[in-house]
């Protein structure tokens, strides 16, 4: 039998999760969901929740994925055989599956600036001519699917002939090198006429604006920034030796994410003031913000050529763990088979994301409960599939793992003091589960009868 596969070094498999965490999540979906949330509360409950849910429920996922080395849905058929926990790999599946579909649709926009920036046709232009641009872009059926196409395509073909190694080493300058990007962007957004406002819209929690769906949404942005309930972390930690901190991870994962979202909102928020735009403009905002940033500091177009690379980067890194989850259960280690499975699901996930990808143009009017395809998508893996992921896994680890596997995974390649293994372990057991179903419970009104 092949040996398992690893990650090629000691950083990898933080580097890899990170990739898989860093993405859309932090740098698009943050920014437009608290703008549309009431910025600095938002903020706040997001943090709550990625602190005192997300950290621990990622290293459940890590716990899992390590003690037994396989794919998602093999692990949890180690743990509990014979009993139906392993639907929670497929509803892994089908939750990645989804949330690929639409994520693409975004990561195709990123391909269309990166064209615009090549071809120089995005330098000097007034708020208003951006935003005009762009929209034509994204209603225009041709170039949306192409480009989402083309996005696909890229996932498609590093999953298939499982080089994410290579990735793994570039993480190592990409990352970096994004974050020094976010510096030079926030100093030139911190300079600008309104930086006030942004940073009282952003850091400045006005509870009364904290509806039932804001807090729902902060919890659902907090999983989905950390890739949380859908088991990619599982599949990502069944590569991780046995001498690595499991806790450490998590912990740098958690911190780095935050950063990346903080960077973001110090980002947008100063220049949606100082531009005139809407904090509420929806998934469109960071896209129509940008341009503006740049096209107002020198060399800008190849700062923004440069940031507009990286964030590519970004996404696409987390594109290829949604893939990889599925490709891993399908192919169970077989090289011919990762190619095969991983072009018919990339495919498949092109086709459903067509309507997501329309409906910023012929399908916008096209509308289920008052939504379109694509914040219909997005609702159901943001607002019910991940919680009910997270939920279950919340359960499973400490009613279906031995408390003293659980520690010895917690406790190899540093210590851990039984204070906080106890602490982790009881908020998987009552916290987490019940504050996830009070928040779904919130939102379907069950209190207010
Ligand atoms: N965490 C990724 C992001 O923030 O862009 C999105 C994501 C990746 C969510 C993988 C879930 C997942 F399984």
């Amino acid at each position: 039998m092949k040996e398992k596969e690893q990650w090629s070094s000691r950083f990898g498999f933080i580097l890899a999760a990170a990739g898989s965490a860093i993405g859309l999540g932090a740098i698009w979906k943050f920014p437009y969901v608290a703008g549309m949330n009431g910025g600095g509360a938002f903020l706040f409950v997001f943090l709550f929740f990625t602190l005192f849910l997300g950290l621990p429920l990622l290293l459940a996922e890590f716990v899992i994925g390590r003690n037994t080395q396989s794919d998602a849905v093999s692990a949890y058929k180690m743990i509990a055989p014979g009993t139906k926990w392993h639907f929670l790999g497929y509803l892994g599946m089908a939750t990645s599956f989804l949330l690929l579909s639409f994520y693409s649709v975004i990561g195709g926009w990123i391909i269309y600036y990166l064209f615009k920036t090549l071809t120089g046709s995005l330098s000097g232009l007034t708020p208003d001519q951006y935003s005009a641009v762009f929209e034509g872009a994204i209603s225009n059926p041709g170039i949306s699917i192409t480009v989402h196409f083309l996005f696909m395509l890229l996932t498609i073909i590093v999953v298939a002939n499982g080089v994410q190694k290579g990735i793994e080493r570039a993480s190592r300058v990409m990352m970096p090198v994004l974050f020094l990007l976010f510096i030079v962007l926030i100093i030139r957004s911190l300079t600008l006429p309104n930086v006030i406002q942004g940073l009282t819209f952003l850091f400045e929690p006005d509870f009364s604006k904290l509806t039932s769906g804001a807090i729902l949404a902060a919890l659902g942005q907090s999983f989905f920034t950390l890739s949380i309930g859908v088991s990619v972390m599982v599949t990502y930690s069944s590569y991780v030796p046995k001498e690595e901190s499991l806790p450490k991870a998590a912990l740098s994962i958690v911190f780095l994410n935050i950063f990346v979202v903080i960077l973001a909102g110090l980002a947008i928020f100063p220049a949606v003031f100082s531009f005139g735009l809407q904090p509420n403009a929806g998934p469109v905002l960071l896209f129509q913000v940008l341009p503006n940033v740049f096209n107002h500091m020198p060399f800008g177009m190849l700062f923004f050529l440069a940031f507009i690379l990286l964030f590519l980067f970004a996404s696409l890194t987390s594109a290829f763990s949604m893939l990889e989850l599925q490709v891993a259960i399908l192919a169970k280690g077989d090289e011919h088979l990762r190619k095969k499975w991983a072009w018919i699901i990339g495919l498949s996930i092109f086709l459903l994301g067509i309507p997501s990808a329309l409906s910023f143009g012929p399908l916008s009017d096209i509308h289920i409960f008052g939504k379109t395809f694509f914040d219909v998508a997005d609702y159901l893996v943001s607002n019910v599939l991940m919680p009910l992921g997270a939920f279950f896994i919340s359960i499973f680890v400490p009613l279906k793992m031995k408390k003293s596997v659980l520690f010895s995974e917690l406790d190899s390649g540093n210590t851990i003091p039984l204070f906080l293994f106890n602490v982790w372990f009881y908020i998987l057991r009552y916290v987490a589960p019940v504050a996830i179903l009070l928040v779904l419970f919130d939102v379907l009104g069950i209190w207010d009868k």
